[in-house]
């Protein structure tokens, strides 16, 4: 069975349901974008109503809802994060409008960004993305001018150096040199998840961040921060950013935005980054009402008092079990990283080298065997299997998920 034969027709919560009621859960939220599961009811009660009301009006009339929102996200946002743009729906065009709106702020071009990152899937945010797989079928289109530096990858450090900070945090040092020796002063802006997420669950070491920014402070450089799925929760905290204490310029975001899956994305920035004109960067459908509604009521209830508390405590909680099923099949488990509802499982072979293939066979035996819906790392080396619940998932739901994870390893 592949996951083009399973098809689901009801989700509630973390489990999703075909015709025949067969019950499956989703150890990864959609594509990580329910941070409130599937069909949320009060997200849909709020949508059905608007819904009834009116469906679509042009941007030109959606202003002030469209403020409100941003406002409201903006109340959690680091403190030098005062405004925002609401003109998008999907990551990767959230993303290209930060890097229009670094260009356009220091007259720059250049983009840096990080080996195994991703951006998105448009032309653009496929050029800055750093693994090549999605634009080796388009060598001649040449988008824009990049250069792509090694991640923060402490387990397989891309310079083999013994750990941070003893390190001297030479891929953030990379940042530096590409800056001032490659690119010659024409770097307009570089692009970092918090937590590398299709690239494998990727956790950058204390100290990374904080050189990355005085490097951008001495080379005029604007920080994004590609919160798209890090944002909104995902690590117990509204935003990656502030926990790491990036102090980003800009921040992007999609995916849980929406809630239960509904497109919606945000762009936030510092007051001197409010360059653009409206007509530089619109789409018929960003900032539409079911996506305002939906990013509103969404920040209303993961802002609740309580709610992201739990995620960090049950965060705490399905990072015990994985560390456990670490420690139970160590043969297979290289490693475990994560924080709140984002986990990877680094799966090696007896020799500790990425072992894409074992990967792909526990996510398909668990999809087929145990019903549980599981996703990998393409833009890694295909070797991490990323746990991520919707935000909403209970400490019985993660349970769960790791008690069908330790059946799917028994089993290898
Ligand atoms: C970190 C990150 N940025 C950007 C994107 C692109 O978002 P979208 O697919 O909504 O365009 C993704 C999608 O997976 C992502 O994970």
């Amino acid at each position: 069975m592949t996951t083009t034969q399973v098809q689901f027709n009801k989700g509630k919560g973390i489990r999703l349901y075909t015709p025949d009621q067969d019950e499956y859960i989703d150890a990864v939220s959609g594509t990580f974008n329910l941070a409130l599961g599937y069909s949320y009811p009060e997200l849909v009660d709020a949508l059905k109503t608007q819904l009834e009301d009116l469906i679509h009006v042009s941007s030109s009339f959606t202003g002030d809802l469209a403020q409100q929102v941003l406002d409201s996200i903006l109340a959690h946002a680091p403190a030098h994060i005062t405004t925002g743009w609401m003109r998008d729906i999907i990551g990767s065009t959230a993303n290209e409008g930060a890097v229009k709106i670094a260009n356009k702020y220091n007259g720059k071009n250049e983009v840096i960004s990080l080996s195994l990152s991703h951006h998105g899937q448009t032309l653009f945010a496929t050029a800055i993305s750093g693994n090549a797989f999605r634009r080796k079928s388009f060598p001649h289109t040449v988008v824009t001018q990049n250069g792509i530096v090694p991640a923060p990858y402490c387990y397989r450090c891309p310079f083999s150096a013994k750990g941070a900070p003893a390190c001297g945090f030479l891929c953030a040092e990379a940042i530096h040199d590409y800056a001032e020796y490659a690119a010659s002063g024409g770097v307009s802006c570089i692009i970092i998840e918090p937590i590398l997420g299709n690239g494998g669950n990727i956790v950058p070491p204390e100290g990374y961040f904080e050189r990355v920014r005085k490097i951008c402070d001495e080379l005029d450089i604007v920080l994004i921060a590609d919160e798209v799925q890090t944002g909104i929760g995902r690590t117990g905290h509204m935003f990656a950013s502030e926990y790491y204490d990036i102090k980003p310029d800009i921040i992007t975001l999609a995916k849980g935005l929406g809630g239960i899956g509904i497109p919606a994305a945000a762009i936030l920035y510092t007051s001197q980054l409010a360059v653009l004109e409206k007509f530089e960067h619109s789409y018929t459908s960003g900032g539409n009402l079911l996506s305002l509604t939906a990013s509103q009521k969404t920040m209303e209830i993961v802002s609740r008092e309580g709610f992201l508390e739990n995620v960090r405590e049950n965060g705490v909680v399905l990072g015990r079990l994985l560390n456990r099923l670490k420690e139970k099949y160590s043969d297979v488990i290289g490693d475990v990283r994560g924080i709140g509802y984002m986990w990877g499982l680094e799966i090696v072979d007896k020799d500790g080298a990425p072992d894409v293939n074992l990967t792909n066979k526990i996510i398909d035996n668990g999809l087929e065997n145990h019903h549980l819906i599981l996703r990998g790392s393409r833009y890694g080396f295909g070797n991490v299997v990323k746990v991520r619940p919707s935000l909403t998932a209970t400490v019985d739901d993660i349970e769960e998920i790791c008690a069908r994870l330790d059946k799917i390893f028994h089993e290898l």
